[in-house]
């Protein structure tokens, strides 16, 4: 792959979908990139995009507050395309009318395509299909030059174009699988009109990450913070190939993590990988930072701070260490953004945001750029054990944000326990991969219960189980009642403090997904 594969940029406006939409653009086997609608000209032209994709968002081109982009973008000669939002930017740029709509259209509605346009062309495509749509404002008057290419059932101009200049929009979201041949159209763009090669895909990632590792860190040393996860140890296999010995992975013992968690890192690290592992006991000292603290961004920034700190400290053991590598991955650069005008940042991911501003190593990151979808690729390209790469996700800052209020050492024992029987029950029912992500919270609060003709007054315990393919939003997983059932009964019989066990039942949004 040449240095800098074909790109497209992703400008975000808010929308609920912006990584959606960067996925499926790599879906294609192209990279993309999402950055903030305060990008400036000179930034765009320095990325050099293919294509420009403008997102939907929540704000009204018909109200007072709207968010826009440099109108240059038009003068690049580059291809774009605007969903929602950005087809009314588009509609506005141009002397079109946006008006607010008397007939909103949330969800399910049919798009019938009229005349030809590059974006719906393909052999058997349909003209009339689902589409999914999110918007109360409409274009109600084409922008000058451009031409309708489609209606929907509410919305008269529900796609234009302008087929000279390469100019796309869609009023619906074609990133939405309930958005029939959404992907074609979304291939289309990015492979006929912005003419993308296909680069980008898991060889070559590999390839790339290894040899670049390879030119940044020369022959100076790499300290691998290892979590066991499926993103440090991608990490590890990684720089394991490109600079073999100069890497050390150390796994810290925050105190914070599942039960049996160290053994299973050793014999994934050490005995299948192949790779030497330092590991630390750091669980004194992270309790002790975490003494009195119940603000979830608290605990977070502590965790952060005190695990580079660990780190500076061991680290001066072993010589010539200048890099820290870490397994932050895209989701987590996007979703702790806050220089977004357009989305809040919802919690600041200890990979990230809670990073201190000082501290005495550079960073090496070689997934930054990678979603979940695309690690797991890698891992099994480098034949990292299956079930290590299916192994569901665990937050950096452990079972502290699981532990609602404050953390102490009695807390942890018990969330252990809950978490390694719940875990258990759904590996046993054949579950565990049909869940994205389960987890087990503890909550500062006691209730009865009635235990062989004694009155218990003891913890109350959550589980929670969700399916998601990208950790942005996520739908309750429905695990069968007797399962539930199961993991109830032995959590109540098995771990004497709790005396009532709940399921959350909340999607995200609008909760999130860990408590905390
Ligand atoms: P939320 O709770 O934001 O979680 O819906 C989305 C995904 O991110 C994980 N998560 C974290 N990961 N540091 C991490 O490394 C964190 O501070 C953190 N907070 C949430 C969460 O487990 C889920 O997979």
């Amino acid at each position: 792959m040449n240095k800098t594969p074909d790109t497209i940029l992703i400008i975000d406006f808010g929308s609920q979908y912006t990584q959606l939409i960067a996925r499926r653009v790599r879906e294609c086997k192209v990279f993309s990139i999402v950055k903030s609608n305060n990008i400036t000209i000179n930034e765009i032209k320095n990325i050099k995009p293919r294509g420009i994709i403008l997102t939907g968002g929540p704000e009204s081109l018909t109200g007072n507050k709207k968010l826009k982009i440099t109108k240059d973008i038009f003068n690049l000669n580059i291809p774009i395309l605007g969903i929602c939002y950005g087809m009314q930017l588009i509609a506005d740029y141009f002397h079109g009318k946006v008006s607010a709509s008397t007939k909103k259209e949330f969800g399910h509605s049919v798009f019938q395509h009229k005349g030809s346009s590059k974006i719906f062309s393909s052999g058997n495509f349909k003209k009339k299909f689902d589409v999914w749509m999110s918007h109360s404002d409409n274009v109600t008057r084409l922008p000058k030059g451009f031409k309708c290419i489609g209606s929907s059932t509410n919305s008269k101009i529900s796609a234009f174009s302008q087929e000279k200049d390469k100019i796309y929009g869609l009023q619906f979201h074609p990133e939405v699988t309930h958005t029939e041949q959404g992907m074609t159209i979304i291939e289309n763009f990015v492979i006929k009109i912005c003419q993308c090669s296909k680069a980008w895909t898991t060889k070559n990632i590999i390839e790339d990450a290894i040899s670049s590792t390879k030119k940044t860190i020369k022959k100076d040393n790499v300290l691998l913070a290892l979590s066991g996860g499926v993103d440090s140890t991608v990490v590890a296999a990684l720089l394991n190939k490109a600079i073999g010995k100069q890497l050390k992975c150390m796994f810290i013992n925050t105190g914070l993590l599942r039960k049996n968690e160290i053994n299973e890192v050793k014999i994934n690290i050490i005995k299948k990988l192949k790779i030497n592992l330092i590991t630390i006991n750091a669980e004194k000292i992270f309790l002790n930072k975490l003494k009195n603290i119940i603000d979830p961004e608290k605990k977070r920034k502590i965790i952060g701070e005190t695990f580079i700190r660990v780190f500076e400290k061991e680290s001066k053991k072993y010589k010539n260490i200048q890099y820290l590598a870490q397994g932050t991955i895209y989701p987590d650069v996007i979703e702790s953004s806050s220089d977004s005008k357009s989305s809040a940042v919802i919690k600041s991911h200890h990979n990230v945001g809670g990073l201190p501003k000082k501290f005495n190593f550079m960073l090496i990151e070689p997934i930054r750029k990678l979603f979940k979808d695309e690690v797991r690729n890698i891992g099994k390209a480098l034949s990292i054990p299956k079930p290590l790469i299916e192994r569901h996700p665990f937050p950096g800052p452990g079972l502290a944000v699981r532990i609602i209020g404050e953390v102490t050492k009695e807390k942890i024992s018990i969330l252990q326990e809950v978490d390694y029987i719940f875990i258990e029950e759904i590996k046993n029912a054949g579950y565990y991969n049909k869940i994205s992500q389960a987890l087990s919270v503890f909550l500062p609060i006691k209730s009865v219960g009635v235990m062989g003709d004694q009155r218990k007054y003891n913890y109350v315990v959550a589980i929670r189980a969700v399916k998601t393919t990208d950790f942005m939003t996520a739908n309750v997983s429905e695990i069968p009642y007797d399962i539930l059932n199961k993991i109830s009964t032995r959590i109540v019989n098995e771990v004497p403090k709790i005396a009532r066990v709940v399921y959350d039942i909340t999607s995200k949004p609008p909760g999130t997904i860990e408590w905390e």
